[in-house]
């Protein structure tokens, strides 16, 4: 028998302005994406964007659904769109942003576990790490520098 401990490292920002402009520039479009939420439901609004090694930026945001598991989190809208337009791209870096109608969310909001499994996919398949950077509305903001080091212990096609 033998223990085993995984550790994830992550970098804390204390505001997005003390990231580089690239970061920033990315976390906007973030934002722009959040507002085109269409959360009826939870009235929780979530942006993604990511970019690529062509340059391209592609965003996305969470589309719900009456019939609830129908709907789709801002991170799969963004990286299923990035991956049916650009195929051949690398995805480089990944801004996340996420704000309540209801209250304030000032705390760093991590990628669902559904979307940690679907990013991991592309950086599987392009071998090579995506960046990940989450917010709440505003505040603190936390750098992953891969998805690998979110989602220990992933499944992957090798197994099949
Ligand atoms: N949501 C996302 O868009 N991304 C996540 O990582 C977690 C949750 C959405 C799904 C749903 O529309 C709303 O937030 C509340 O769960």
């Amino acid at each position: 028998m033998k223990e085993v401990k995984i550790e994830a490292v992550l970098v804390v920002y204390d505001s997005l302005e003390k990231l580089p402009e690239d970061i920033q520039k990315l976390m906007q479009l973030a934002v722009e994406a959040r507002n085109t939420a269409y959360s009826p439901y939870s009235k929780f609004n979530v942006g993604a964007s990511i970019l690529l090694d062509n340059g391209e930026v592609v965003s996305g945001s969470n589309q719900e659904n009456a019939s609830y598991p129908s709907g789709l989190c801002a991170e799969r809208t963004a990286i299923f769109y990035a991956g049916a337009k650009y195929p051949k791209a690398k995805m480089l870096k990944m801004a996340l942003t996420a704000s309540s109608q209801n209250q304030v969310t000032n705390k760093p909001i991590p990628p669902c576990g559904a979307c940690r499994q679907s990013i991991a996919e592309y950086e599987i398949k392009q071998k090579q790490p995506i960046e990940i950077y989450f917010m709440g509305a505003k505040g603190k903001v936390v750098k992953s520098k891969s998805l690998a080091n979110l989602l220990p212990l992933v499944f992957e096609s090798s197994v099949l």
